[in-house]
């Protein structure tokens, strides 16, 4: 991220904004982008106000957008208030007003939810998800929460050790179970295959194994996002250990056994996921009933809480983003909650049951 902002040079390479490489833009650079790069110094004694208008004044720009990023970023009601007082999640907002200032159009942000309370994450999500959505904005976001960075991109670069392993849509890395590796040296090796078919051989060879190397760590990456039991155990049993760590009282009826394919399993157990959170957040409930069932090769899962209703596909990214989800595989997720409840939302995706393996330990 300091190298995309200029303030390390890279070892080898160059960074290209809008085609010119930024060593020689470095001031109209900071024209179209805004940056939040670790925790940004303030003045303590200043109030948020104040620091933002000491930017505003450094760079000759008008005083009246301050107000407008104290809105955006929802400290406002902070505005006067010295930077000291503030906790850390306010000044990260700070932080982000600041990046905010001059309205880039293109925000770098480094692990923008650091130090935030699962509220503050919540909010920060939302306004990184308007800015690209309402806005048109471009933000690069950095962090080592692979499930926060689910919600909240829709391409990624995945970086191990240095190494860029993917880069692409989020999606595809979750969905498919077959990756593309493309080998560096394959060309080169091809040119050597007539004049040094010995070199050639060793460069395939090496090719290999880093590739082999690296389909490893992204299976373990994509390991990582899914939970082990959903792997290990299946869907019903992930689904049951979810019920545990909810808060509320969860009931699952299971009404098939083996196994569906992983992809799918995947995509059903964030949904059930995100909809036991909603009923915790939302709904006012106390018991939900989660029903899996397949049939017919369909799978059809339900999940009722007894809570306040009110549910909106418009208003969050939740929902929404499980019937997209659903969505790639012909799925769909519908939704019954009339105000003062209950909630009922019921997905269905057609996919083919395999019978339980028989396990010889
Ligand atoms: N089980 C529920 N009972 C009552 N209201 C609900 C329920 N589920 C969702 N809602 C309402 O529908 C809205 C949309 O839910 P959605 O999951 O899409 O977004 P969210 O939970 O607000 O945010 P996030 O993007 O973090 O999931 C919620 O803001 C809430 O008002
Ligand atoms: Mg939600």
């Amino acid at each position: 991220m300091r190298m995309l902002v200029g303030l390390i040079p890279p070892d080898d390479g160059e960074v290209l904004f809008k085609g010119k490489s930024i060593r020689k833009w470095k001031s109209a650079l900071f024209e179209h982008v805004g940056c939040l790069i670790d925790t940004p110094s303030y003045y303590p004694n200043l109030s948020a106000y104040e620091n933002l208008a000491y930017i505003q004044k450094m760079v000759g720009k008008p005083l009246k957008e301050i107000d407008r990023v104290l809105h955006v970023t929802g400290i406002f009601k902070a505005r006067d208030k010295k930077v000291k007082h503030f906790s850390l999640g306010m000044k990260q907002r700070l932080g982000l007003a600041m990046a905010l200032l001059n309205d880039p159009e293109v925000l770098i942000l480094d692990e923008p939810t650091n130090g935030l309370d699962p509220e503050g994450i919540h909010e920060i999500r939302y306004l990184l998800i308007d800015l690209c959505r309402q806005e048109g904005k471009t933000v690069f976001v950095s962090s080592h929460n692979l499930a926060e960075m689910e919600m909240m991109a829709d391409h990624i670069a995945l970086i191990d050790k240095g190494r860029l392993i993917y880069e692409g849509a989020l999606g595809t890395l979750l969905m498919t179970e077959q990756y593309v590796l493309r080998v560096r040296q394959g060309e080169k090796a091809e040119q050597l295959l007539e004049a040094d078919p010995q070199a050639a051989r060793l460069l395939l060879a090496e090719a290999r194994e880093t590739s082999a190397k690296a389909l490893h760590e992204l299976r373990d990456l994509v390991r990582g996002i899914h939970p082990p039991v959903l792997a290990d155990r299946g869907l019903v049993d992930a689904v049951r250990a979810l019920a545990l760590d909810s808060p509320l009282s969860v009931e699952v009826e299971a009404a098939y056994s083996g196994r569906l394919p992983l992809p799918i399993e995947s995509a059903a157990y964030f949904a059930v996921s995100e909809l036991l959170s909603n009923a915790t957040k939302h709904a006012e409930a106390r018991r939900v009933t989660v029903a899996l069932h397949h049939s017919g090769d369909r799978l059809r899962i339900t999940v009722t809480d007894d809570g306040r209703g009110g549910a909106d596909l418009n208003e969050g990214t939740g929902l929404r983003g499980i019937a997209r989800r659903l969505a790639t595989f012909d799925g769909t997720l519908s939704l019954s909650s009339p105000q003062g409840g209950p909630t009922t939302a019921t997905m269905e995706v057609p996919c083919e049951l395999s019978s339980p393996k028989i396990s010889s330990s």
